[in-house]
Parts: structure tokens; sequence; C-alpha cells
């Protein structure tokens, strides 16, 4: 009520802005939170252009805008897809494998090929390219997985661009707009650890975040050489553009993320994605209150859509089972995608569905717990809407997200491995359903969010209305990006101050070295 007002208000005395999002399709979560920027301005009165090259056919239609009409689809054209391999199909191998700083460099190349060939597939379509143009977009926001948008964006003489990251951070782009990447306190997006860290677990997020750093700069060095072949050689290079972004969305909770040291134009709008008006009027549909009315006390399980629920180890999935049939109290609704269920005949516990009303149900006071996967978007509706959570994280950077929501009490990290161990995953989902301390932690984290000085949809409007007025702001860019390291790390100055110390030091060192010769030389005489 008090946001529809809020947005009234904005609808009635001020100017509409043209706003291009630029959002292409590869991954759900991404896609989202794009999404949620594109509606949140249309919402507030402007005119928003979400423009979406296909990655991944098979996310074409989960673009999830919903208020946001224009939408321009840039289809894949011939060449494309004679070369695209589908994205979806390696994903079960992460059940077993973990990604370190040994095989990132490989462990995403099906994504940052497609990525890739949309680039050049985008930018060999010149008929979106003119009709973009005549737009006179005054804000362009794009995500820095890739650059391409950027780039085009400089082409189509945007000049107020804003960075909008749908994790916490990215290493590479905290590197290139100037912040500190402060491997020994912050864990890097893919860390394994959390912020007090082993030696050894430091010389690992080191290692991880700079090879994400290199994979990172590979793509965009790619994606620069491609806009330049389309577009011209006029096109400044990625760093350039990115660095005089207007500002930097981040999808971080400050109260949630472990804190790091940013630039005054990195705007923190983390739990966008989480539409608490929508989510608390929502009502759960009969057949779903129907479930939750079985027993007193209910468990959902869902390990998200990139890597799924059928593909799990066999082991695993029966030591997941054994647990479940030593709680008969508690009923376990399971997000799986499959109708072989056989291996679980009998367990009369379970609930499976290949779709389950996720929020709605977290949302739910008959709801006791999760067990999640912990992408980001599942992390940042736990913590808004305060349920206790076994968070049993999979890859990418789902170890850091569970981490950081456990460091708040309300949840607790299970090892994926350790899922093979039925014991073990009795004892931590007997904890985490049971457990009184978890409840509490949980809604008082959700208690804070709900009462946050300022909320994700306000900051978005406020600051890109702001950008579209005055940006884009270069006095606000630090000098550091044109420092090199014996600059940054202050060596100059150390040496200009201590260089009289130095002076004198040597002058000693000389004197006694005479001396001492001299010592020696009438010793030689005197023998
Ligand atoms: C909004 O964008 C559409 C498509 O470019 C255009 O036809 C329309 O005139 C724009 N409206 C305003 C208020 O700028
Ligand atoms: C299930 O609930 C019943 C009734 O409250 C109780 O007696 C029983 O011990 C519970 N079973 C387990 C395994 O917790």
């Amino acid at each position: 009520m008090i946001t529809n007002l809020f947005f009234l208000l904005f609808l009635s005395t001020v100017y509409s802005y043209n706003i291009l999002v630029y959002s292409p399709s590869f991954a759900g979560s991404h896609t989202n939170f794009m999404a949620r920027i594109a509606d949140t301005l249309t919402d507030a009165g402007h005119n928003v252009t979400f423009l979406v090259p296909i990655v991944d056919e098979t996310k074409k239609d989960q673009l999830s805008v919903k208020t946001t009409k224009d939408v321009v689809i840039v289809e894949q054209d011939e060449k494309m897809r004679s070369q695209v391999l589908p994205v979806d199909d390696d994903m079960g191998q992460y059940w077993e494998t973990d990604i370190t700083s040994e095989n990132i460099d490989t462990a995403f190349t099906v994504f940052t090929d497609a990525v890739h060939l949309a680039c050049n597939n985008f930018l060999r379509n010149k008929q979106v390219l003119e009709e973009m143009k005549s737009r006179n977009f005054d804000v362009g926001i794009y995500e820095p997985l890739s650059v391409c948008g950027l780039g085009f964006m400089h082409a189509i003489g945007i000049r107020k661009t804003i960075t909008a990251t749908s994790c916490v951070f990215y290493d590479a782009v905290v590197d290139a707009i100037g912040e500190p990447v402060d491997f020994s306190y912050v864990p890097g997006q893919m860390s394994a650890s959390g912020d007090e860290m082993s030696m050894t677990e430091k010389v690992e997020n080191y290692r991880m975040s700079t090879a994400l750093q290199k994979l990172n700069i590979f793509i965009w060095d790619r994606e620069t050489r491609i806009y330049n072949k389309y577009l011209g050689p006029q096109i400044p290079d990625w760093r350039d553009l990115m660095a005089d972004s207007s500002l930097h969305f981040v999808n971080s909770v400050p109260y949630v993320d472990y804190p790091r040291l940013v630039t005054q134009k990195t705007v923190p709008i983390g739990g966008i994605s989480v539409d608490i008006q929508s989510i608390k009027s929502s009502v759960l549909p009969k057949d779903w209150s129907d479930v939750l009315d079985k027993k007193n006390y209910n468990m959902l399980i869902s390990f998200g859509s990139l890597v799924k629920s059928k593909d799990m180890p066999k082991n695993w999935r029966k030591s997941l089972v054994e647990a479940i049939k030593s709680e008969p109290n508690v009923t376990f609704i399971w997000k799986y995608e499959s109708d072989e269920v056989e291996w679980a005949e009998g367990v009369e516990n379970i609930h499976f569905s290949k779709w389950v009303p996720q929020t709605a149900l977290l949302n739910d006071h008959r709801l006791t717990a999760f067990l999640t996967h912990g992408g980001l978007g599942s992390t940042n509706e736990l913590a808004h809407l305060g349920k206790p959570a076994l968070m049993i994280p999979i890859f990418a950077d789902q170890i850091r997200n569970a981490n950081m929501l456990a460091r708040q009490g309300g949840a607790k990290v299970f090892r994926k491995h350790d899922l093979g161990n039925p014991t073990e995953i009795k004892k931590a989902i007997n904890s985490i359903v049971f457990n009184q301390k978890y409840k509490e932690n949980a809604e008082k984290l959700a208690d804070l969010l709900m009462n946050q000085p300022t909320n994700p949809k306000e900051q978005v409007v406020k600051y890109v209305e702001f950008v579209a007025r005055f940006g884009p702001f270069p006095e606000m860019n630090p000098r550091v990006r044109h420092h090199g390291f014996i600059e940054n790390n202050l060596l100059d100055i150390y040496s200009v101050m201590y260089f009289p110390y130095f002076v004198v030091f040597v002058l000693v060192l000389t004197i006694s070295m005479l001396g001492y010769s001299k010592v020696s030389v009438r010793k030689v005489k005197r023998d």
C-alpha cells in the first residue's frame, strides 16, 4: 500500500525517462534480478525497454518481466544456432565435482562460449541497432557478466550507464572500478570459506579470486574485440566503459553480506528480487495448504533449477531418504524434476512436486524449515522470510551464500559430500527442524530487513532518476585505476620519506666497512 502510494507520487511529479535494461537470457537468477530492476522502474512511470539477446533457447520463456511490456528479443540466427551447444546438458556433474581455482577456467566453458556466440549474433543484427538508436535512451543498465551490451550502449549514444551485478559482486568488476580486492578478509565471489580464514583457506581464496578475474578479463577482452569489429574501433575498451559507469548496483544486503570497502558509486540493492509485498499478500493454493496440514512440521527441499535433484548421486539420495524416514512427524516437500520416484516407495512423509510455490511456502507459518542449495535468490528469500535453513551448497557462489547466511545464526551449512552419511544428515535435519535457536535467529534477521531505513526498490528508482538527470559523475572515479603497484602500496612515498635514513644507513655501513678493512690490513701487516 505504502509502496503503491510512493510510486503514484513519483508518477505525478517526475519526468518519464527512457531506460534500456540489457539482459541476455542464460540463467534464471541473473534474468530475474534484471527483470526486477526493469519492473521497478516501469512501476515508477518510466519507459523501460528490456533487451534480451537469446543465449540459451530454453530460458527464452523465463524472462520474468511482468509490468515491463517493451521486451525486445534478439533471436539466434542460423549461424549461431549451428554453433551453440545446449547449456543445461552437463550440469549434473556438479553434484560431485567441486569448482576450485584449479578447474574454474574450464568449469563454465559452455556458458561463456554461448555468451560469446550470442554477442556476435546480437551485433550482427543491424536492425536492432538502428531501432535502439532511434529510442534515445537516457540511461542503460547492464550486467557485467558480458560487456557486449556496454559497447553497444556506447555505440547508440548512451553515456549514462549503470552496472548491475546479480551476485554480491564479481571479483574482476571490483578491481576494474577501483575497489580493493581484499583477499585477506573478504571471501571472493566463489570462495569456499568465510571471513575468518586459515592460511590454506586464504591461499585458496586468493587463487580462486585471481583465477576468476583472469577468466572474466579473458571474456571481456574477447567481447571488446567483437564490438570493435562490428561497431567500430572508436568504442572504448571495457576497462574505461565499466569504470565510467555512473553507478554500480550490487545484489548484496549490507546487513547480511560480509563487510568490505566500496566506492561511493556502489549502491547495494540486495533483496530487490524478493517482492515482499506480493509474497505477503499471496494465498497458498488449497492443495498445498492441505499438504502442510498433514503434520505439525514441514520441511521444503529444493536444490534449485541448475543442478537438478534427479541427477543426485544415488547413494546420497538414499541417505537423504533414510533421514526423511527417521522423522515421521515431518512432511518433506521435495522439488523433484522427474516422475521416476519408485526408489522412495513406501515413504509416506515425502511429497514430490516438479514445481513448488517456494516463496508462498516460505511465507507460511506452517512451514518449519528449508533445505536449500543456497542460490543467491533463495538465500535472499530465506533472509527476508525468516525461516531456519539447512544449506547444502553445490557449486559456484553457493558456498559463499550459505556461509554468509549461517553467520546470522538462522541457518546451518552442510557439506554436500557428507550427504553420503545418513547419520550426519539425520542429525542436521533434526536440529534445523526442532532447535528453536535457528528459528529465533532467522526471525530476528527477517524483522531487521523489513525495517531497513530504505528499501532496494526505492534506491533503484531514486538513483536511476538521479543518473538520468545528472550522470555520469566522472568526478567520482577514484584515481587508483591509473596507478601502478608502487603508488597503490605507497612504496613511492615510503621511499621518499625514508630516503634520508637510507642515506645515513649506507654512509654508516660504508664507513664501518672501510674501518674494518683498514683494521684487517693492519692485522695482515703485523703478521
Ligand atoms: C516510450 O518508448 C516507446 C518505444 O520507443 C515510444 O514509442 C514512446 O513514445 C516512449 N514514450 C515516452 C513517454 O517517451
Ligand atoms: C512424533 O510425535 C509423537 C506425538 O507427539 C511423539 O510421541 C513421537 O515421539 C514423535 N516421534 C519422533 C520420531 O519424534
